[in-house]
C-alpha cells in the first residue's frame, strides 16, 4: 500500500528553498502568489523497507500555504478545500492513506472534516508524535540525571491535542506537573484527569520545571532563555518551534531537544526532498503515515483533537514491529553532541558546566 504526506512552508521565506528569486519579493506579494498556486507533488519517496520485509513508497504533496494563511487569513472552508485537493492528488497517484503535516493537522477540527471528504484514508500523525516526544524526553531526562518522581514537569500548550495527551501519560510519573495554557478555564479542565498538577496561564511558572514539553500552535516562538531553570530538559515538539533560536547561543546549561526525529527502516530511504533532517530520518507524524501503509491499513487513524492512549500504544507496537526508532537527539536542526548533554548533567550536580570549576 502506498502513502502520501502533505508538507507546507512554515513561513513565506521558506519558499526560497524552492526558488531563490522569491527572496526579492515582499511578504504580501509572496502570499498572493501562494494563493494562486495549486497543491502539487513535491517528491517521490522510495526505499522504505520494514523489518518484516514489507516495502512501501509514497509522495510529498506540497500545499503552498503558511500557518498564518491557514489560521488567520483564509476562511476555514477554503483551507479545507485546498487540503482535500492534496488528498485527491495523492489518490490519483495511487496512495491509499495521507498524513496531514504540520498545520494541516492543526487547522479546524484536526482532520475530521478532511477525512469525511477525502477519497483516501487520513491521519494527523499525532499518536506517534506523542509516543516519540515522551520516549525522547524521558531518555534525555535520564541522561542528565533528572529523576521523574522527584521532579517537576511542565506542558506548554496543555489544552492542545498533543499537549493534553503528553500531560495525561507523563504526569503520573512526575512528582508535580504544571499545565500552561492561554485560557485558565480550559486549562483547568485538563486537571480533572491529572493528580499533583496545577493549571496556569503564566509562562514564568515553567521556571520551576525540570522537564518542559512545549507544543503550541503559535506561529512565532513563545519561549526564551529567561523562562528556563538551569539543568532543565526542554522538548520542543512544535513546528514552527516554540523555543526561540537565541536560546541555543544564550544557554548551555539546558538541553533543548526536538520531539519526534525518527530513523525510517530501509537501506536506501530517499525522501527526494530536503526538509532539514539527516538522510533516512523523518518526523514522527510522517512515520505514523508510513507505518499505516506498511500495515496495509486503509482506514483513517488519528483524527480530531482528543487522542487515545490505545492508538498511541498501537503506534509504539508498530514502530517496534517495522523497525522505526528514535534517531538520537537533535537541537536547533543539529545533532546534539555528547558534551552538550554532559554539560547539562554537570550543571545539575555542580551548578556549573564542569566539575572542576565548581571547586
Ligand atoms: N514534531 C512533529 O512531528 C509534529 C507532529 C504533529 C504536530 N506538530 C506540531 O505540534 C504543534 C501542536 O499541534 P496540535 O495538533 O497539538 O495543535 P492543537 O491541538 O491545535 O493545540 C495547540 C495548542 O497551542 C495553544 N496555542 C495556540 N496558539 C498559541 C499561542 N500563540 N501562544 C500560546 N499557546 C498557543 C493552543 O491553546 P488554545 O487551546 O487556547 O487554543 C493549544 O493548547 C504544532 O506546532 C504542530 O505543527 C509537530
Amino acid at each position: 500500500m502506498k502513502f502520501a504526506f502533505i508538507i507546507h512552508p512554515l513561513q513565506t521565506r521558506d519558499l526560497s528553498r524552492f526558488a531563490t528569486w522569491t527572496k526579492l519579493f515582499p511578504e504580501f506579494m509572496l502570499e498572493k502568489m501562494m494563493l494562486k498556486k495549486k497543491p502539487q507533488i513535491v517528491s517521490h519517496i522510495k526505499g522504505i523497507q520494514s523489518k518484516t520485509g514489507n516495502t512501501t513508497e509514497g509522495w510529498f504533496i506540497g500545499l503552498p500555504l503558511t500557518p498564518d494563511l491557514m489560521m488567520n487569513k483564509l476562511p476555514l472552508e477554503d483551507v479545507y478545500e485546498r487540503i482535500i485537493k492534496c488528498c485527491e492528488i495523492a489518490a490519483d497517484e495511487g496512495a491509499s492513506i495521507i498524513g496531514l503535516g504540520a498545520f494541516t493537522s492543526v487547522v479546524g477540527d484536526g482532520g475530521v472534516t478532511i477525512a469525511s471528504k477525502s477519497p483516501i484514508a487520513v491521519t494527523t500523525g499525532n499518536s506517534y508524535t506523542v509516543e516519540t516526544a515522551i520516549e525522547g524526553s524521558l531518555a534525555a531526562c535520564s541522561m542528565v540525571g533528572i529523576i521523574p518522581g522527584e521532579s517537576t514537569l511542565a506542558i506548554v500548550g496543555a489544552t492542545g491535542s498533543i499537549g493534553q495527551a503528553c500531560a495525561r501519560i507523563l504526569a503520573p510519573r512526575f512528582g508535580h506537573t504544571i499545565l500552561v495554557g492561554r485560557d485558565l478555564t480550559k486549562t483547568k479542565q485538563i486537571l480533572k484527569h491529572i493528580d499533583h498538577a496545577k493549571a496556569t496561564t503564566s509562562l514564568s511558572e515553567i521556571k520551576k520545571a525540570d522537564l518542559v514539553i512545549t507544543v503550541t500552535s503559535s506561529e512565532t516562538a513563545v519561549l526564551k532563555s529567561s523562562h528556563f531553570k538551569s539543568g532543565a530538559v526542554i522538548c520542543d515538539v512544535a513546528r514552527p518551534r516554540d523555543v526561540s533560536h537565541k536560546v541555543s547561543k544564550e544557554r548551555d546549561d539546558i538541553l533543548v531537544i526536538e520531539g519526534g526525529v525518527v530513523k525510517v527502516p530501509g537501506a536506501d530511504v530517499d525522501f527526494g526532498f530536503n526538509f532539514g533532517f539527516p538522510q533516512g530520518t523523518a518526523y514522527a507524524c510522517m512515520c505514523e503515515t508510513i507505518m499505516l501503509a506498511l500495515e496495509q491499513n486503509a482506514e483513517s487513524f488519528t483524527l480530531g483533537k482528543s487522542l487515545t492512549v490505545k492508538q498511541i500504544e498501537q503506534t509504539k507496537k508498530w514502530s517496534k514491529k517495522h523497525g522505526f526508532e528514535l534517531a538520537g537527539f537533535r537541537s536547533f536542526e543539529k545533532a546534539l553532541a555528547n558534551d552538550a548533554i554532559q554539560k547539562v548533567a554537570n550543571y545539575r550536580v555542580f551548578g556549573s558546566s564542569t566539575p572542576l570549576s565548581s571547586i
